[in-house]
C-alpha cells in the first residue's frame, strides 16, 4: 500500500476533555421523535422516555431542535419566548428534567438558539408594531421606508429563503425585513439591546445545564451596511455558493467571539455549533477560529454526490480548512431541512446500500459526526405526503421544496401507524411500509441499519484510531476511497468505500471489523460489491 496525502489537523490548544472534537451528536427533531401526550406531536417527556434508546445507540450528545414558545409558523424556528417551553412540547420543568436525565445517561444536551429573527408574536415585535416609525421599539428590528414616490416598493431586492420578497409592508407604510417567513422578522444586531438580550438567553440555558448551542442561521445576523441590492433574482440559487449582502458578512464574527467568551466563562466545556452557509470551505472555517464557535456543520459534505473523486475533494478541503484554524471537521448526511440521504443517494435498495456505506465512511472520518434521527433506521424521504398534511412554509418556494418529507415521525414498534410514536395519529402520517423499519423490528435483525449503526458507534468509541486525528489516503481502484486512520500509537483502522458502480478488489492486510454489505475476503484482498464499505484493523508490519 502506498500513501499519497497526509492530512493532520492542528489540535486545538484548549483545556479539558475536548469531548466535542470527536463527538457523535444525534439530532432530535422534537416534534417527530416521541409523543408522550398523545396529541400526535412529539414532546420533551417523549424524548426523556427514549433516553435509554439513545444512550444504548452509543451517541455522545443530543441536539434538540427548538422547543420554545412559538406559534409554529416555521415549527419552532419562530420563537415568541426564548426562556420558556411551548405547551405543545411540555414545560420548563420537563426541559430541566430531560437535561438532568440525559446527563445521568452520559449524554450531553445541545439546544437550538435562533438569534437571526424572532416570531412576529414575540413581545418585542408586538411592541414594534404598536410603536411608530423611528421608535426604539422598531430599532430592534430592520424597519425601513419603501422605495418609489409613495414608498410602495420594498426597500431593496432581497428575497426570502422561503421565496418571494424578504420585506413585508405594514399599514403605516413601513416595511420590515424577514429573510425567512413574514412571521420571522429579522433582528437588528447592531442594536446593543439585541446583543444583551441574547447573552442573557444563552446564560439562561447554560444555567439550566445545557452543554451548548446549535446556532441557527449563524451567518445571517450581520447585514451589509446600507442594505444594498443584490442585483439578481433567484437568490435562493445563490445560497451558500455566492456572496450575498445578508449572509456571511464579516461583522457576524464579532457576535460569535462574544458568545465564545460567554461559553468559556462557564465550566464543563460548553460548545456552540454554527449552522452557517458559506461560499467556500475557508469562509466556513472562519466560524470555528479558536476564539469563535467550536464547530460548523459541513454542508459541502452533505451536498456532495455519491462519486469518489468529488467526495474525496470535499473531504480533503474540509479537513484542510478546519485543520488550518485548529477546529475539528464535522460530517453531516441529513437533517430536518434536506431530503433524507437514502433518497438523495438514489432511493430503494441502492439508496439504502449507499446510506449504509456512507455511515461507515462518515463515522471513520476525523472529527465530529452528526446523526439525524431516523438515519440509523435507514428511513427514506416520504415523497408522497398528501397535500393536506404538508405544512412547511418552504413548500411555497415550489414543487418538491417542502421539508415535511424528512420530518415524518419515527416508527418505534408495532405493526401499524403510528408505530408506537404515541397517540393514535401522528401530525404527519407514517407510511405503513415502515412496519419493517421500526426500532423493534430492526433490533431483532443483525443485518439491519440499526445494527450497523450500533456496531459502528461501539467500534468508534473503542478503537483508538477513530475520532479526532489525521487521515492518510491509500491507493485503491478507480472509484473507491481508501484511507487509514492512525494515532501514531496503538492501532490503525482502515476504511474502504466502493463508489465505482462495479465490484472492486481492495488490498486488506489485517482483520476485518465491520462491513456495510456482503464482502468476500481472500488472499489479503476484499472484493467489495458496488456501494459497499469495509473497516479493518491494519496489521502492523
Ligand atoms: C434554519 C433551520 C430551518 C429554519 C431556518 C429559519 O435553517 O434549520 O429549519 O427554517 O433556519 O429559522
Amino acid at each position: 500500500m502506498t500513501q499519497d496525502t497526509l492530512i493532520v489537523p492542528v489540535p486545538d490548544q484548549g483545556e479539558g476533555t475536548r469531548w466535542w472534537r470527536d463527538a457523535v451528536i444525534y439530532q432530535v427533531y422534537v416534534r417527530s421523535f416521541a409523543d408522550s401526550g398523545g396529541d400526535g406531536v412529539g414532546d420533551l417527556p417523549g424524548v426523556r422516555s427514549r433516553l435509554p434508546y439513545l444512550a444504548g445507540l452509543g451517541v455522545d450528545a443530543l441536539w434538540l431542535t427548538p422547543f420554545y414558545v412559538s406559534p409554529m409558523a416555521d415549527f419552532g424556528y419562530d420563537v415568541a419566548d426564548y426562556r420558556d417551553v411551548d405547551p405543545l412540547f411540555g414545560t420548563l420543568a420537563d426541559a430541566r428534567g430531560l437535561i438532568a436525565d440525559a446527563h445521568a445517561h452520559g449524554l450531553r444536551i445541545i439546544v437550538d438558539v435562533v438569534p437571526n429573527h424572532t416570531s412576529d408574536r414575540h413581545a418585542w415585535f408586538q411592541a414594534a408594531l404598536a410603536a411608530s416609525p423611528g421608535s426604539p421599539e422598531r430599532a430592534r428590528y430592520l424597519f425601513r421606508d419603501g422605495r418609489g414616490p409613495d414608498g410602495a416598493r420594498p426597500p431593496n431586492d432581497w428575497e426570502s429563503v422561503f421565496g418571494g420578497p424578504a420585506w413585508t409592508r405594514l399599514p403605516d407604510g413601513q416595511w420590515y425585513l424577514h429573510l425567512f417567513a413574514p412571521e420571522q422578522p429579522d433582528l437588528d444586531w447592531e442594536n446593543p439591546e439585541v446583543r444583551a438580550e441574547f447573552a442573557d438567553i444563552l446564560k439562561f440555558w447554560l444555567d439550566l445545564g445545557a452543554d451548548g448551542f446549535r446556532v441557527d442561521v449563524a451567518h445571517g445576523m450581520a447585514k451589509a451596511p446600507g442594505l444594498p441590492d443584490v442585483g439578481h433574482a433567484d437568490q435562493v440559487e445563490m445560497l451558500g455558493t455566492a456572496v450575498l449582502p445578508y449572509f456571511d458578512q464579516d461583522p457576524v464574527h464579532d457576535i460569535h467571539r462574544e458568545w465564545r467568551r460567554l461559553l468559556d466563562s462557564y465550566g464543563g466545556e460548553r460548545i456552540a455549533v454554527a449552522e452557517a452557509w458559506a461560499p467556500t470551505h475557508e469562509r466556513l472555517a472562519d466560524y470555528t477560529r479558536p476564539d469563535e464557535l467550536h464547530q460548523a456543520f459541513n454542508f459541502h459534505y452533505l451536498t456532495a454526490p455519491w462519486e469518489a473523486s468529488g467526495m474525496r475533494k470535499v473531504i480533503e478541503e474540509s479537513l484542510d480548512a478546519a485543520g488550518a484554524v485548529g477546529a475539528p471537521a464535522t460530517w453531516v448526511l441529513s437533517n430536518h431541512d434536506v431530503k433524507r440521504h437514502v433518497t438523495r443517494y438514489g432511493g430503494g435498495e441502492r439508496g439504502l446500500r449507499r446510506a449504509r456505506a456512507a455511515a461507515l465512511l462518515t463515522l471513520a472520518l476525523p472529527g465530529s459526526a452528526y446523526v439525524y434521527q431516523g438515519e440509523e433506521l435507514g428511513l427514506p424521504e416520504v415523497l408522497d405526503l398528501p397535500a393536506e398534511f404538508q405544512q412547511d412554509p418552504q413548500r411555497l418556494r415550489g414543487e418538491d421544496a417542502g421539508r415535511d418529507g424528512c420530518r415524518v415521525p419515527l416508527p418505534w414498534e408495532g405493526e401499524e401507524p403510528p408505530f408506537g410514536f404515541g397517540g393514535t395519529a401522528s401530525w404527519l402520517p407514517i407510511p405503513t411500509a415502515w412496519r419493517d423499519l421500526t426500532v423493534a423490528a430492526q433490533r431483532e435483525d443483525p443485518d439491519s441499519m440499526l445494527a450497523l449503526y450500533h456496531e459502528a458507534l461501539r467500534l468508534r468509541h473503542e478503537h483508538p484510531a477513530l475520532g479526532d486525528g489525521g487521515l492518510r489516503w491509500l491507493d485503491g481502484p478507480t472509484g473507491t476511497l481508501v484511507f487509514v486512520r492512525e494515532t501514531g500509537g496503538d492501532g490503525r483502522l482502515a476504511c474502504a468505500v466502493n463508489m465505482s458502480g462495479r465490484p472492486a478488489r481492495v488490498p486488506v492486510r489485517g482483520t476485518p471489523l465491520l462491513a456495510s454489505g456482503p464482502v468476500h475476503l481472500e488472499n489479503e484482498h476484499a472484493e467489495l460489491p458496488p456501494d459497499t464499505a469495509l473497516w479493518w484493523d491494519v496489521e502492523e508490519r
